[in-house]
């Protein structure tokens, strides 16, 4: 289990709780995921203060790059701190805008299929948005873990029709048609995608 002490009072910032960090659960499987993986290259959409980003670049090994997407400086540099005092920022490539222009930029500088773990933190409505181009990004047999698939039930509750559950339960019903990929959905609310499919552009 990863445990993240609390930054001392010179590294602290005064952050409102705007966003959920992932379980210390969701964070060990995730290290071990790229473990078993043997992952070298992977992506992170929605870093927050870096928990989860910060157990992917312990399990990662010494050549290892995991590029971190958030769009909150005053998150950033909390999880920049956090990165220096495990000594693993040398590993972690912050990207500090829409995480979408930061995918969409990873593919137009070639980087299509180098990837081999991805995990997916952000803003709901742009699930299927950031799916896409991970799905490019992402070398066949490599694997997605988009968080929150379960949405705390509400994808289940009928009665539940705001925006993000609609976006969430959208994406849940196209997975399951997808033939691209193989799909394990877990109760921790994590669904992993492993890229089965070979397909062009
Ligand atoms: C639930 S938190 C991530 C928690 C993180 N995985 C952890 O374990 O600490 C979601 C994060 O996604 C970020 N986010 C939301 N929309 C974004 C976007 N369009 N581009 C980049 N980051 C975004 C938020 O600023 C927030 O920090």
């Amino acid at each position: 289990c990863l445990v993240v002490a609390p930054l001392s009072s010179t590294h602290a910032l005064r952050l409102e709780k705007t966003h959920v960090p992932v379980s210390p659960a969701q964070a060990q499987l995730l290290a071990m995921l790229v473990q078993i993986l043997g992952a070298d290259r992977c992506i992170e959409v929605g870093v927050y203060t870096g928990y989860s980003s910060l157990a992917v670049a312990l399990a990662l090994p010494e050549s290892g790059r995991l590029v971190a997407c958030e769009r909150d400086e005053r998150s950033l540099e909390v999880a920049k701190r956090y990165y220096q005092l495990a000594g693993v920022a040398h590993k972690v490539d912050v990207k500090h805008t829409l995480a979408v222009d930061s995918l969409r930029s990873l593919l137009e500088c070639g980087e299509a299929s180098s990837y081999d773990f991805a995990f997916v933190d952000a803003d709901k409505r742009m699930y299927e948005e950031y799916f896409e181009l991970l799905l490019k990004l992402v070398r066949v047999g490599g694997l997605i873990v988009m968080d929150n698939v379960l949405w705390y039930g509400r994808v289940a509750d009928p009665l539940v029709n705001d925006p993000n559950t609609i976006s969430i339960r959208d994406f849940n019903k196209k997975l399951l048609e997808d033939k691209r990929v193989t799909i394990s959905m877990v109760a921790l609310s994590l669904i992993c995608l492993s890229i089965s499919y070979l397909f062009t552009y």
